[in-house]
This record gives structure tokens, C-alpha cells and sequence, in this order.
């Protein structure tokens, strides 16, 4: 007859096996400072001469990253809140302004393109490696929602009656999108990782917000 210790013992063994396959996990190499990759390659990049360009993007990122306690998720969460300002100041342009229109759309694109980038690249796979995989599946699905609201834009007349309730729609999407990350996917994931777990999405993240640059 099995007793109250050989469940204790069972269930200790399950919580040693959940602990190695996430030291397992693509996520969990690196050194404790998630930074020092991205150090390693500035370092690198100058001894070969990359030059301006290069530094530009690499300062434009840890910037961001500083500003957000360089945490993954505040970063994002930083994004998410210049994202909906974009959305606001579209929101207050007139019908006759049509070329501030075109530039905030293009302007748009840019922040959601580089944001959904990161996600999909570095955290959405992250999730799904830790049994996170409905949410990431969700919220990954709902990008390709984002795609599709940034096409109706740049190919709408930018004076036309549908441009405003478009983006409305368009903001409400993204606000919802945002708030189920940030309130119930994103501090759930980030609590189950370790420090250093986080800090390697941390790095992984900005090396593909780089790209973007
Ligand atoms: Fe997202
Ligand atoms: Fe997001």
C-alpha cells in the first residue's frame, strides 16, 4: 500500500524532473548576466570595424532595455504603452491630414513589426517550452490579426470615412492583446523562470529587437 511518504518521495522526484528539463531548455544556457552576450558582440563588432550604424542600433536597445530594469517583460510592457500612444495621436488627426496619416501608419508598422519580432522569436517559443503552449498559440494568432488591420491601413485612403474606426478597432485589438500578457501570461511565465532563465530571454530579446533596428 502506497503511504503519505512514498507520495511525498513521488512527488519530489516530479518536481526534480520539471526543474531539469527546464535547465534542459534552450532557454536556460548562459552566463548569470544576461547582458554579457550582447557586451561580447559590441566588443566584436568593433574589433572588426562594423562602425556607426552598428553602435546606433546596440545603443537604441540597451537604452530601452536600461529604462525597463532590463527585464524582458517591462521592456515589452514599455513597447505595448508607446504603442497605444502612436494609436492616440492617429486617433486625433483630422481627415485632411493625410500625410501625417501615412507617416504614423508607417510609423506603426515599424514599433509592431520590431515588438511582434521579439515575441515570436524569443518569448512565444520560450512559453510553448514550458508547457505554456494554448497562450503562446493564442497571442501568436492574434499577430497575425495585427498584420492584417496594418495591410487594410496603408491600403485605405487615408481621407477616408472607414480610416478612424479602422484604427479604433485596431487600437481595442492590441489593447486586449497587451493586457493578456501583461496581466496574466507574461508575470506568470516570468515567475516560474529563474533569475538567470529570465535574464538569458532578457538578452535574447534585445539581440533580435537589434535586428529590427
Ligand atoms: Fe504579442
Ligand atoms: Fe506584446
Amino acid at each position: 500500500m502506497a503511504t503519505r511518504n512514498d507520495s511525498r518521495t513521488r512527488d519530489s522526484k516530479k518536481t526534480d524532473n520539471r526543474e531539469a528539463r527546464r535547465e534542459r531548455s534552450a532557454f536556460s544556457f548562459g552566463g548569470k548576466d544576461g547582458a554579457a552576450p550582447l557586451l561580447g558582440a559590441l566588443a566584436a563588432g568593433a574589433a572588426i570595424g562594423i562602425g556607426a550604424n552598428w553602435a546606433r542600433k546596440f545603443l537604441q536597445q540597451t537604452s530601452e532595455s536600461m529604462m525597463a530594469g532590463n527585464a524582458w517583460d517591462e521592456i515589452l510592457k514599455l513597447e505595448h504603452k508607446a504603442t497605444l500612444a502612436k494609436f492616440d495621436l492617429l486617433l486625433a488627426t483630422a481627415d485632411d491630414e493625410t500625410g501625417k496619416r501615412t507617416a504614423l501608419v508607417k510609423a506603426l508598422h515599424y514599433a509592431l513589426n520590431k515588438h511582434a519580432h521579439q515575441e515570436e522569436q524569443v518569448v512565444y517559443p520560450a512559453l510553448r517550452q514550458a508547457n505554456e503552449t494554448v497562450d503562446a498559440d493564442h497571442l501568436e494568432h492574434e499577430h497575425g490579426y495585427v498584420k492584417t488591420f496594418l495591410y487594410r491601413l496603408e491600403n485605405m485612403e487615408k481621407d477616408s470615412a472607414d480610416f478612424l474606426p479602422t484604427v479604433r478597432e485596431f487600437r481595442a485589438l492590441i489593447e486586449e492583446h497587451a493586457r493578456m500578457e501583461e496581466e496574466q501570461v507574461f508575470p506568470r511565465f516570468r515567475a516560474a523562470m529563474s533569475e538567470e532563465q529570465n535574464a538569458r530571454i532578457t538578452s535574447l530579446m534585445n539581440k533580435e529587437g537589434m535586428k529590427m533596428n
